[in-house]
C-alpha cells in the first residue's frame, strides 16, 4: 500500500509526515515524534494507556490510524502541562494525592481525567469511577486516583479549560 501523507497539529505545533495506512496514531506519536508519553500497554484498546486527545476528545491511540488523525489537532501527555512546564491541575493532584506508583497507566489517566473534568467539573465519585473504568492500574488500587480527579476536580477554574 502507498505511504499517505498527513498534516496535524501535535501539542500546538504542526507537522506534515508520510505515512503507511497502517500506521497506528500510538506508533506514530511514539516513533516519529518522540512522544513517548503515550504508553502502550496492551495495544488492542483495553487498557487506556495510549489515550490522547484527538481534536479535544479521549481516544486510545492504539485503535487509530495515524492516517485518520489527517487534519486534526491532537494533545498527549506532553501537552497537557503549561507553556512553562507547571503542572496542569490534573497531573499536581495525581502527584500530591498518590495517584500514581510505577507510572505506565499515568499518561492515559492524565488525559482522561483532563478531558473528562474539562466536560464535567463538578463531578461524584460514581461519575469520576465511571470515567475512568477504561484506564486500567494494575498498581494503586485506584483509590489515590480517585482522590487525584476529586482534588483536581476542586481545583478547576475557567482559567484551566
Ligand atoms: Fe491502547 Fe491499551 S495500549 S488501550
Ligand atoms: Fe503502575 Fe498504574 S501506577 S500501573
Amino acid at each position: 500500500m502507498t505511504d499517505i501523507d498527513i498534516r496535524v497539529r501535535i501539542n500546538g505545533s504542526s507537522r506534515t509526515d508520510r505515512v503507511p495506512p497502517r500506521l497506528t496514531l500510538a506508533d506514530y506519536l511514539r516513533d516519529r515524534c518522540g512522544l513517548t508519553g503515550t504508553h502502550l500497554g496492551c495495544e488492542h484498546g483495553v487498557c487506556g494507556s495510549c489515550t490522547v486527545l484527538l481534536d479535544g476528545e479521549a481516544v486510545r491511540a492504539c485503535l487509530v490510524f495515524a492516517v485518520q488523525a489527517d487534519g486534526s489537532e491532537l494533545t498527549t501527555v506532553e501537552g497537557i502541562a503549561g507553556p512553562d512546564g507547571e503542572l496542569s491541575p490534573v497531573q499536581a493532584a495525581f502527584r500530591d494525592h498518590h495517584g500514581l506508583q510505577c507510572g505506565f497507566c499515568t499518561p492515559g489517566f492524565i488525559v482522561s481525567a483532563t478531558a473528562f473534568l474539562r466536560d464535567n467539573p463538578d463531578p461524584s465519585d460514581d461519575d469520576i469511577r465511571d470515567a475512568l473504568s477504561g484506564n486500567l492500574c494494575r498498581c494503586t488500587g485506584y483509590q489515590g486516583i480517585i482522590r487525584a480527579v476529586r482534588a483536581a476536580a476542586g481545583s478547576w477554574t475557567d482559567r484551566d479549560r
